[in-house]
């Protein structure tokens, strides 16, 4: 079988890892498991991009060296990959000295042959965004991006000769039709390429920038970064080690990356192989970009979503499985906690969660937890499963496999993991489907035992189809789906990426799994995600709301199936600042909110040692100030004196009291409770009130010549 080679681009490490770097990460590893497990030897390669001026700048803000800026940086990609179950098979980074030669020789070569000449270079030059700007974008003669002013500047610069290779490049497309996915993109580049295409500048003087490889020809100049990062695809391959050019995976099947960065993959790197002997990859693919809740994600909007997070809510199989499900590949898409739930709950949940539960457990009443051994020829419908289960297995290959052949009719498949998992779910809805045609509980009453255990092996047997095909997707969870039908997944060699149970031979012939083995009870594969169950995030989510209707919305766009009423006490519950620290099971589904806010208080009957009691600051305050939280009815926020301090508190009591009857009253705060933040402003304590059945608000004020800040004891 031919190898295979998949690579992500290597991320600067200007900033900590988000989901963009994670989803074609996350895609990468899918293809590079996929194919491991189909036999193929394989190489998934990501890293890293460390020089150049971003990464400078970076380190310089920080006000350590850029080299000690990238030996800690790196490692939150590293990390992040590590609990995504990502399993690339090098990291690379541009500063590893190897790379750094490879960049240094690839240079001298093109250089000896004359396709990088010096060349000078007039324009005017931005000393505050480091650049050269034409004329015509100036604003009033100066800067457009930071208004400061240019000046006339005359630099020598060394040019790579692109522009030579431009025809070659144009006749490569037009042979090659599948070449740069997805289609539209293709049309991109070829529009690109009807204008004129320059040379490329590939130095940078050292007195502009120094943190870069320097060039071998001239120690005045570093490389310019895109150069010395694009060759990163064949250094880690070891090109131009030992003069050898017999690159065993090159070249790459496929090169993924988002659709900003398509331009100099599709153009300045496939000049550069062309330049170097080397052939192109296979195939580019560039992805689309995520928004957040329906806007761009952005350090200054406050929205990047950290993927730790995600990780943390809802776990990587997750994530993996949601990123690739939710929007086709090669489109934007739009990250939302409302989405990521209902496919948990939905997909995950209802229908594979459902159907593993119902075979499970019936194996457990009927079969003393064994996975029966069938009988009797298969029926139409037994046949129908089993033939979609083949089916379906060998179709999956047309998602993931490239095409050596200029083959559009079924290029249109290529790499769209969202319908493959479609396809996956249209197997996993027919095991139910069959489930609930063969009715085996009725097949029990009526002790059809032979029926009935061919019944139930079949879906195991399904199910275990469905965790091969999903294991690329969810490598963990698919592995425990395998332990509770049960097999026992295990690596033939130590190191190996995919447990033998797991690869795709496994797949050839229906009737595969082991009659005998022992389910496993009780497991649930994917939990249902109740308000509960993410506290902490649904918190943060909530402040974010401008408004108690939006935060009511957006509450209501997560959970669909919450009556607004119910909603709006369990919005209360979790706005509450002690609320979210508090753990234990979730309440039953059908508890009122009511009985919810209550039951997660110490009930009046318990016995509390004084000890515990006393670990609370209850102290005496006086409000001296009082206002309404902008776009909120119930939230007032107060300034109360505490004796020897004044704090902010915020409190919900705005549909019972004006601010105006607040301001002087004498009140008791808890003063050590940990910080919150409702509706964006900060509460350091929470004052005393009780409440009735009807939400009715009664403030605890004490004796009017109470001094503030004396201790309640
Ligand atoms: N270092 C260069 C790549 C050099 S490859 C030889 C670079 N790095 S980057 O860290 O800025 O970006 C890396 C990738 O993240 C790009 O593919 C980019 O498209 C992707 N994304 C950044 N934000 C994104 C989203 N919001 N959504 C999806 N991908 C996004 O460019």
């Amino acid at each position: 079988m031919k190898p295979f080679y998949v690579t992500t681009p290597i991320y600067y490490v200007n900033d900590i890892p988000h989901i963009g770097h994670a989803y074609t990460t996350i895609a990468a590893d899918v293809l590079n498991r996929y194919h491991r497990a189909v036999g193929r030897d394989t190489f998934f390669l990501t890293g890293v991009d460390e020089h150049g001026q971003k990464v400078e700048q970076a380190a310089r803000q920080r006000g350590i060296s850029a080299k000690q800026h990238c030996d800690e940086m790196y490692q939150p990609f590293q990390e992040l990959w590590r609990r995504l179950n990502i399993k690339p098979s090098a990291f690379i980074r541009t500063t590893d000295a190897d790379h750094e030669l490879v960049v240094q020789k690839a240079m001298q070569r093109l250089y000896d042959q004359g396709l990088i000449v010096k060349r000078t270079y007039e324009g005017w030059y931005s000393t505050s965004s480091e650049r050269f700007w034409m004329e015509k974008d100036l604003v009033d003669g100066k800067d457009p991006d930071t208004g400061q002013t240019v000046e006339w500047i005359s630099e020598s610069n060394y040019f790579f000769l692109m522009s030579r290779f431009k025809e070659q490049l144009i006749g490569h497309l037009r042979t090659h039709p599948t070449f740069i996915r997805p289609k539209s993109r293709y049309n991109e580049i070829l529009g690109f390429l009807n204008r004129e295409l320059d040379d490329l500048c590939i130095s940078r003087p050292k007195n502009r920038l120094s943190w870069g490889v320097e060039l071998p020809f001239d120690r005045d100049y570093v490389t310019y970064v895109w150069f010395d990062a694009l060759l990163n695809y064949v250094s880690a391959l070891g090109y131009l080690k030992d003069d050898s050019t017999n690159l065993r995976f090159w070249p790459a099947n496929f090169q993924l990356m988002g659709k900003d960065i398509l331009t100099t993959h599709a153009v300045y790197w496939i000049t550069m192989l062309f330049a170097l002997g080397l052939e192109p990859p296979r195939h580019i693919f560039a992805h689309g970009w995520w928004t957040v809740e329906g806007r761009k994600m952005s350090k200054s909007l406050k929205n990047v979503v950290d993927p730790h997070i995600l990780i943390d809510t809802y776990g990587p199989d997750i994530v993996r499985y949601f990123l690739l499900r939710e929007v086709p590949f090669g489109q934007d898409g739009d990250f939302s906690h409302a989405a990521i739930i209902s496919r948990i709950n939905a997909d995950l949940g209802n229908d594979l969660g459902n159907a593993l539960n119902r075979s499970v457990a019936l194996a457990a009443r009927s079969f003393e937890g064994k996975v029966p051994a069938p009988s009797g020829d298969p029926t139409p419908e037994d046949q129908e499963l089993a033939n979609k289960a083949l089916a379906i297995s060998a179709k999956l290959g047309t998602y993931f496999d490239d095409y050596d052949e200029a083959d559009e009719t079924n290029s249109k498949n290529i790499l769209q993991f969202s319908s493959a998992l479609e396809e996956i779910w249209t197997f996993i809805r027919f095991i139910n489907k069959y489930i609930d045609q063969q009715a085996p509980w009725q097949l029990a009453k009526e002790d059809k035992r032979e029926r009935l255990a061919t019944v139930l092996y079949n879906c195991l047997e399904a199910l275990r189809y469905a965790a091969v095909m999903l294991a690329p997707f969810m490598p963990d969870k698919s592995e425990q789906l395998l332990t509770i039908i049960g097999l026992k997944p295990t690596c033939k060699e130590q190191g190996d990426l995919i447990p033998q149970e797991l690869m795709w031979s496994t797949l050839q012939q229906w009737g595969g799994l082991t009659s005998g083995l022992i389910v496993k009870q009780g497991e649930i594969l994917f939990p249902r995600i109740e308000p509960e169950h993410i506290k902490t995030l649904l918190r943060e989510i909530l402040t974010q709301a401008e408004n108690e209707d939006k935060a009511l919305k957006l509450f209501m766009d997560i959970f669909p199936r919450y009556k607004p009423g119910k909603a709006q006490s369990l919005i209360q519950e979790i706005m509450t600042p002690d609320s979210v620290t508090k753990t234990g099971p979730p309440e039953s589904s059908s508890s009122t909110s009511q009985k919810m806010a209550k039951s997660a208080l110490p009930g009046p009957d318990r016995e509390l040692e004084y000890e515990t009691f006393a670990r609370v600051e209850l102290r005496t305050a006086e409000v001296k100030s009082a206002e309404r939280v902008k776009k909120s009815n119930k939230l007032i926020r107060l300034v109360i004196d505490l004796g020897d301090e004044e704090r902010q508190i915020v409190a919900g009591i705005g549909l019972a009291y004006t601010p105006e009857e607040l301001i002087g009253t004498k009140i008791v705060v808890v003063a050590n409770l940990k910080p919150a933040t409702l509706m964006g402003v900060e509460s350091k304590g929470m004052l005393l009130a009780a409440s009735d059945d009807q939400d009715n608000i009664y403030l605890l004020q004490v004796d009017p010549s109470t001094p503030p800040g004396l201790r309640i004891k």
